[in-house]
């Protein structure tokens, strides 16, 4: 009876030394002496051993020990609980926070969203497409059949596996794509990158990205493309900049034209950016060719479309004064950091 007292006693001692900094020694502390295999439970086992008279004593005893050590666990709990707490309010929430680093748009996307933002406004939605393209998407449904030589007005990259894809030469094959949906009338812009196969220098590279756009109705005639494409450079680059057509070749649009506008840089009086003509070219367009309409089973009878494709990279160096297009795809973020836009 004695030894059982003492016993009792030496684990009080030590119960009340106990310390819990968290929820995990808390836990430890629950397992340890309230557990199945605790202490409490071991030591109660003891009163078999009690000689009958002292029963009573040691029961008492050993029940005052049981909630000593339940007590004693509820306090720990608490403190544990609330000493996260105090540590969690001694935070200074009024302290300026980490500065976290923010990205910049690239050039190109920047000059991107621009142009499409402007066509948006005339109601053009955006399409795209994959950038390896069958032969019949890049070339043949475009009026631009097997050894048609205005093939070679675009080198192309071929795809080794298979000799019928190619990496598009032009996003025109996304207009394709569109038409063959059969869904009229369409009013799509068609921007991505396009693949030509040219030694990479500061003026030209084997990638760079388009915007092409495409509109297909009843009635729509040469005077709604020019309108729009008006439209599109004075809201791009100024009320006062003029445009001219000059009359061109592409296989998928007759009649077809390029277009220029006044030099932004001179203003129309000549400079280097113009090669002093006071001209920059800047898209080409046409009326889309009955051919075409028909490979992608459209009534040209019923249905007359104009399309338009113009690069990205070209007005994006003008505005942004970049002078070599490698700049565009090397990932320097020195120069990347240098453009910020909402755009
Ligand atoms: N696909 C032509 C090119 O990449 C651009 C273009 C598109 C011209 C539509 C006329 C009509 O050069």
């Amino acid at each position: 009876m004695e030894q059982l007292l003492n016993k009792i006693e030496a684990f009080k001692k030590e119960l009340e030394g106990t310390i819990a900094a968290d929820a995990k020694q808390v836990e430890e502390f629950r397992i340890k002496w309230l557990g199945t295999k605790g202490v409490v439970k071991d030591i109660m086992g003891e009163m078999k051993n009690v000689a009958p008279e002292n029963k009573k004593a040691a029961g008492q005893a050993l029940n005052e020990f049981k909630i000593f050590a339940e007590t004693t666990y509820e306090t720990l709990k608490q403190s544990a609980a609330g000493s996260q707490q105090s540590t969690a309010t001694a935070i200074d929430l009024s302290l300026p926070g980490d500065a976290m680093p923010l990205g910049s748009r690239h050039p190109v996307v920047l000059m991107k969203n621009r142009i499409v933002s402007i066509f948006q406004r005339l109601g053009f939605a955006v399409a795209e497409g994959p950038e390896i393209e069958d032969d019949w998407h890049n070339f043949g449904a475009l009026n631009l059949p097997a050894h048609h030589p205005a093939r070679d007005m675009q080198d192309t990259f071929y795809v080794q596996q298979n000799p019928d894809w190619v990496l598009r030469t032009h996003t025109s094959s996304v207009q394709i794509r569109e038409m063959e949906k059969g869904k009229l009338p369409i009013r799509m812009l068609m921007p991505g990158r396009v693949y030509r196969n040219e030694t990479v220098s500061a003026r030209s590279h084997c990638f760079f990205h388009q915007v092409e756009g495409l509109y297909i109705d009843e009635h729509v005639s040469f005077a709604d493309l020019k309108q729009t494409l008006y439209f599109f450079v004075k809201e791009m680059y100024g009320k006062d900049v003029k445009v001219r057509f000059r009359p061109s070749y592409f296989p998928f649009t007759e009649p077809s034209a390029e277009m220029d506008v006044t030099c932004f840089i001179c203003g129309g009086t000549g400079c280097n950016i113009c090669k002093k003509t006071g001209w920059v070219e800047i898209l080409g367009c046409g009326m889309v060719h009955p051919n075409v309409l028909t490979n992608c089973h459209i009534d040209p009878n019923k249905y007359t479309g104009f399309a338009f494709g113009m690069g990205i990279e070209r007005p994006a160096m003008l505005k942004y004064g970049v002078n070599d297009l490698r700049l565009f795809s090397e990932n320097d973020v020195r120069f990347l950091r240098q453009f910020t836009s909402a755009i």
